[in-house]
């Protein structure tokens, strides 16, 4: 039917067509027929493959992607590699063996005590891509740094503990090379004096010249006092010493003696550390918070699902606490978002500022439903009621509530929603990067929607669809060159009213935590628009963050002409690459399932303790 169309077409002449119509044997009652016929097919091709036609749009959009080969993702990881060599090697020409290179100007900086920290960080990322010759350059620094500042410089304990404790303890489960153990066991020795506060948090800061725990601030916050349980623990395991461990255990302790009545069994923000007690119920999972609440999951994943308490008491407590408090939908393009709140008293109040920080979130959710049974928690021997019969009375009913819904389900709709709308707060910028804040717009008269009301009313009516928030939705296309400014507010308001937010810090810092959660949904769902999208980002990283000597934070990701700052930090080696790497590689050489990543992405294999262990320990 096509030819004969197309023939006639070619023919553009009526007379030609006649003729050769009757040469055919072709009356005009045929042709009425063929043409209502083929009006009649097209139109249920035309129906049939409309959908697959709206889902050829591009990948940015979010709908479908074309099959991609192995070959075109090898490619790819090929080009995070390469990535990462020019990063490392403008870093090891002017930066080695300082901290960090400052990518605009050829300079470096020492800002995490001047022991080469983008070296350090840098080596698994090394192995894991098989970059032995830079490994090997970076081996001698390494095994020589003095961990020693002179007195009253105060060493970050934090920072300190994730980026160097966690980047040598990795090199070494990499590699079995003894002589990184021993330099692990030195710098966790040196650290330990933070551990001198009366609850056994850790403070801030250590002088590591004269091994004093160096901060007087008696407040803590949540991802640092609790953040270096990962490290300590494996410490111990790997070097056999009881004080590492100890430390390990200690803080595990305190927070399970913590009253969480009043904030739902979530662990706040701020903490004494003198009492071990929280002095405010500010609850977070973005800045200040974040770590906290991935330790006591991953704490459980690395000792082989051992370690019961920090399971139960913490993360199903503030799992189900964060999706039923902190989760909400965006009015109008039902984004799904996690912001923080504060109380004083019965007067709660939610930020709506959401933090390209918390993205790591959507990942840990996922991580969970990929590893525990969690609607059959009791065959862990969990008591699900037990967990919440000390919370008030509104916290039990919104647990209850969540009885409508498979667990496993609910979470990874949680997971599968934040991820996207992190996705899309890149997309819908020109540069294709995400700004660090956003702040959400709110309904008619200020209203919000909590995420868990959406769903009660989305499974009271049938649970037809997605489920809100959880569709897939497309990015925003707007008029880019009306936004470009910060500063003019007329257009920019027009921007938050269609994306259904306002952009609060546009910077983007290389950051990698939207990365990691599509690097785990990745792999726990094998839904491969994880992968688009992590390419998506990884494009627009090429194309607006490279500098001649490596790659720049950026200021503003809401413009065309985007101004790079002076810096690359070393998470951008540590975090962003590897895990952009591992997202794209068909083979993962370090499996969910058998290693758990620490704060700063450096993964830790999974172990056990053995009984002598847990009583040498005192593990239960
Ligand atoms: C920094 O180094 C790169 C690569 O060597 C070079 O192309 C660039 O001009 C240098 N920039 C400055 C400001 O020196
Ligand atoms: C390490 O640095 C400290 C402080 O600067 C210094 O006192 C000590 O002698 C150094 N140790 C070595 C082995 O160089
Ligand atoms: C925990 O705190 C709540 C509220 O302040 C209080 O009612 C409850 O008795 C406390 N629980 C324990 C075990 O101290
Ligand atoms: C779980 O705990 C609740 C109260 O804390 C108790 O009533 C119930 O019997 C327990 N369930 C099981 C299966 O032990
Ligand atoms: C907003 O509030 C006003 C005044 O209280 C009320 O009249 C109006 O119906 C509200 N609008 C919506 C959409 O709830
Ligand atoms: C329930 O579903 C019906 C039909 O699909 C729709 O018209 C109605 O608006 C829905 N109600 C709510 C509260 O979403
Ligand atoms: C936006 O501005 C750029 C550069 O000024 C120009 O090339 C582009 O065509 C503009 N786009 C639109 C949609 O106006």
């Amino acid at each position: 039917m096509t030819i004969i169309l197309g023939h006639i077409l070619r023919n553009n002449s009526t007379a030609k067509i006649a003729t050769f119509l009757r040469h055919k044997g072709i009356s005009i009652r045929h042709v009425t027929f063929a043409l209502a016929l083929s009006i009649a097919l097209w139109t249920l091709y035309y129906n049939y493959l409309s959908r697959s036609d709206e889902l050829q749009l591009s990948p940015e959009n979010g709908f479908y992607y074309p099959p991609e080969t192995s070959k075109v993702w090898s490619d790819r990881a090929l080009q995070v590699k390469n990535a990462f060599l020019h990063a490392y090697h403008g870093y090891e020409r002017y930066a080695f063996p300082h901290d960090e290179l400052k990518p605009l100007t050829n300079e470096s900086i020492n800002n995490f005590n001047g022991w080469g920290v983008t070296a350090v960080d840098s080596l698994d990322t090394m192995l894991l891509m098989g970059l032995q010759e830079e490994y090997k350059r970076a081996l001698p620094m390494v095994r020589q740094t003095n961990f020693s500042l002179p007195e009253n410089f105060d060493v970050p304990f934090f920072e300190t503990t994730i980026r160097y404790l966690g980047g040598l303890l990795s090199a070494y489960a990499l590699t079995k090379d003894d002589t990184l153990r021993a330099r692990a066991d030195v710098l966790g020795t040196l650290l330990s004096p933070v551990f001198k506060s009366t609850s056994g948090f850790p403070m801030f800061s250590v002088d590591t010249y004269s091994d004093y725990g160096g901060s007087d601030n008696p407040v803590g916050v949540l991802a640092e006092i609790s953040s270096f349980q990962l490290e300590y623990a494996f410490l111990g395991k790997v070097t056999s010493k009881k004080e590492h461990v100890d430390h390990a255990t200690t803080a595990t302790k305190a927070f399970a003696k913590a009253n969480l009545s009043l904030s739902g069994g979530m662990y706040p923000t701020r903490w004494d550390i003198t009492t071990g007690t929280p002095t405010d119920l500010q609850l977070s999972a973005g800045a200040l918070a974040d770590s906290g609440h991935e330790y006591t999951l991953k704490q459980y994943l690395l000792t082989a699902k051992t370690d019961k308490a920090n399971l139960e008491a913490s993360d199903i407590r503030a799992t189900t606490h964060i999706i039923n408090n902190l989760l909400f939908v965006s009015p109008q393009r039902q984004l799904l978002y996690i912001t923080d709140m504060s109380a004083w008293e019965d007067d709660i109040e939610f930020s709506h500022q959401f933090e390209h920080l918390a993205c790591f979130f959507p990942g840990l959710l996922a991580l969970g439903v990929h590893t525990l049974p969690l609607d059959r928690l009791d065959t862990l021997g969990i008591n699900v009621t037990d967990l919440f019969k000390d919370l008030p009375l509104k916290h039990r009913k919104a647990y209850e509530a969540l009885a409508h819904f498979n667990l496993a389900d609910l979470h990874l709709w949680a997971a599968q929603g934040l991820a996207q709308t992190c996705y899309l707060t890149y997309a819908d910028q020109p540069t294709g990067l995400g700004p660090e804040t956003v702040q959400m717009r709110l309904g008619d008269n200020n209203s919000e929607t909590p995420w868990m009301e959406a769903m009660q009313v989305w499974r009271t009516n049938g649970s037809k669809g997605s489920p809100p928030g959880v569709g897939d939705k497309r990015q925003w296309v707007g008029d880019f060159n009306a936004t470009t400014t910060e500063e003019d507010d007329s257009d920019s308001d027009t921007a938050a009213d269609t994306r259904d937010y306002e952009i609060r810090n546009h910077d983007y810092y290389l950051r990698p935590e939207a990365v990691e959660s599509f690097y785990i949904l990745w792999r726990t769902t094998g839904d491969v628009r994880w992968r688009h999208r992590g390419w998506a980002v990884f494009e627009a990283i090429e194309r607006v963050t490279k500098t001649p000597s490596g790659y720049a934070s950026i200021s503003n990701v809401d413009t065309l002409d985007p101004e790079q700052s002076d810096s690359m930090p070393s998470y951008f080696l540590a975090e962003t690459l590897k895990y952009l790497y591992l997202l794209f590689i068909d083979e993962d050489p370090v499996p969910l399932d058998k290693w758990v990543f620490n704060t700063e992405a450096h993964p830790f294999p999974v172990f056990q303790w053995s009984t002598s262990e847990k009583a040498i320990y005192g593990l239960l």
